[in-house]
């Protein structure tokens, strides 16, 4: 009986230290609600900060930036193009040869991570770092530059952080997002940094245009289908543009462009509004970040953050109850499970989660899970993976409903092309970043939230179109498009 009675104690204390688990996650899951409702509201707050944002300078968090890209790429660029990209864990170098009608004959890409050191320390070091990457790369392809093949040189640059554009070519940093800081470059012209490097390391190449990676993703978009009016990136970090009347850039009156319209980069990584599901583990993050009050959308949704949104909630139920054993130290560590191990996480299939059990074990130290546990883990991937897919696709709806695409004007007998304002037309939003293209579940649960806000009679006017590598391309094609300008302007 005293047996007994030992037994009975031990699965009451279980049933207990599960309960508490099990009250850890429903908690977490009931703050991080997007139901369809709640979608609506962060759609709303989207569009009524955009129009904010476009009214004056500082108007809302959502900056709004003038990008100076006022025609988008259609397909008869022609020529050899190089694009540098900066902005994320890895830093890519490319060439494209365009040839006309659409097509794109050649394209190489180089991608290297840039070294962790390089992101917190001085311009000219980051700046020494692109431009020898660069000669590199233009020796190996055996492109002899000094032929006076004056469109060989020029480079589109896509720099993904906030800038201050003063033309489609020049720009001074706004601030630092996605880890890097780099105090002596804030306020600097990016461009200005990028070819004195580049004229160190004795290169003779002109950057033709300064573009932000979602601006690149919709020039990219754009020379496929016509129809592209906007762009998101989802990766390291995320944000979105499109394509904006000049007459409702308010803040800037008389905004001279020759299509009557321009690119706004939104920067809507530091999109918030009251509606966002936030939770503890939300403001922790923001609190221990580089950029606190910072990019807040960003947080919520992006690569770098949700693994350790992830590792917070693990956390805390590690320290209320046994089930993970011990504490690992591992798991207090900033960023030490990434997004992509949470993926591997959320994907495992295998019937006894072998997968979910490796990553435990290998990144954060804890060993010997029940299959029970492992389940509730994958729990918690699936709530931070659905919540940030879902906001994503609010925002989305948001851009569609500030530009008269989200159908509330109605369908009319004009389905298709041509329609009035306010009638539905067939529209589509180029995206680009590894949340979407590589990370399945992450891309269903986007395409489905989209698909519930606009109801079924819209959605199947709205496509969502992946271009991988569409901001380095994109980026390119802006630079072919400046090209004569930017000539006109060094000779
Ligand atoms: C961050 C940057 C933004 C960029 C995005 C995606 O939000 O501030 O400029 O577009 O990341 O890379």
């Amino acid at each position: 009986s005293v047996i007994a009675a030992v037994m009975v104690g031990r699965r009451v204390r279980s049933r207990r230290r599960w309960w508490k688990v099990v009250k850890v996650v429903d908690e977490f899951e009931e703050n991080a609600v997007t139901s369809v409702g709640r979608l609506r509201q962060v759609v709303d707050a989207m569009a009524v900060e955009m129009h904010a944002g476009l009214a004056s300078e500082g108007g809302s968090k959502l900056k709004m930036l003038l990008t100076f890209v006022d025609n988008l790429p259609d397909g008869t660029e022609s020529g050899t193009y190089y694009a540098l990209h900066v902005g994320g864990t890895n830093f890519r170098i490319l060439r494209i040869q365009l040839g006309g009608q659409r097509s794109i004959l050649g394209h190489d890409v180089e991608r290297k991570p840039i070294p962790q050191h390089l992101m917190t320390s001085t311009s000219e070091e980051l700046f020494d770092f692109i431009a020898l990457s660069l000669k590199e790369f233009v020796e190996q392809k055996g492109n002899n530059l000094q032929i006076p093949q004056v469109r060989g040189k020029d480079i589109g640059f896509t720099f993904s952080f906030p800038v201050k554009q003063t033309s489609v070519s020049s720009g001074t940093l706004i601030k630092w997002t996605k880890g890097f800081a780099i105090e002596d470059m804030v306020e600097k012209d990016v461009v200005d940094c990028l070819q004195k490097a580049l004229a160190r390391r004795g290169l003779d190449m002109n950057v033709a245009a300064l573009v932000n990676d979602s601006v690149g993703t919709l020039a990219l978009g754009h020379f496929y289908d016509k129809d592209t009016v906007a762009a998101v990136v989802i990766g390291t970090g995320t944000n979105a543009c499109y394509f904006e009347r000049a007459d409702a850039v308010i803040k800037c009156q008389g905004l001279l462009t020759t299509s009557g319209g321009m690119v706004i980069n939104m920067e809507w990584g530091n999109f918030w509004s009251s509606h966002l599901p936030r939770t503890s583990y939300d403001i922790d993050l923001d609190a221990e970040s580089q950029n606190p009050n910072d990019q807040g959308f960003e947080k919520m949704i992006s690569g770098m953050y949700l693994g350790d949104i992830v590792r917070r909630v693990i956390h805390k139920i590690s320290l209320e109850s046994d089930i993970f054993g011990p504490v690992s130290s591992k798991l207090s560590a900033r960023f030490a499970l990434s997004t992509p191990l949470l993926a591997a996480m959320h994907e495992d299939d295998s019937p006894d989660l072998k997968e979910v059990a490796r990553i435990l074990e290998e990144t954060l130290d804890i060993h010997d899970v029940s299959l029970k546990v492992r389940k509730l883990v994958v729990k918690v991937c699936d709530v931070v993976t659905r919540r940030a897919a879902r906001l994503a696709a609010a925002g989305i709806v948001g851009i569609l409903k500030k530009i008269g695409r989200d159908g509330t004007g109605g369908i009319t007998s004009g389905r298709t092309k041509g329609g009035k304002s306010g009638k539905m037309r067939r529209t589509v939003v180029a995206v680009e970043g590894g949340l979407y293209t590589s990370y399945t579940m992450f891309r269903e649960y986007l395409n489905e939230a989209v698909a519930e806000i606009l109801g079924e009679e819209i959605a199947p006017y709205v496509i969502l179109k992946v271009m991988e590598d569409g901001s380095g391309i994109g980026s390119a094609m802006l630079a072919a498009a400046n090209s004569a300008r930017s000539v006109d302007t060094v000779q």
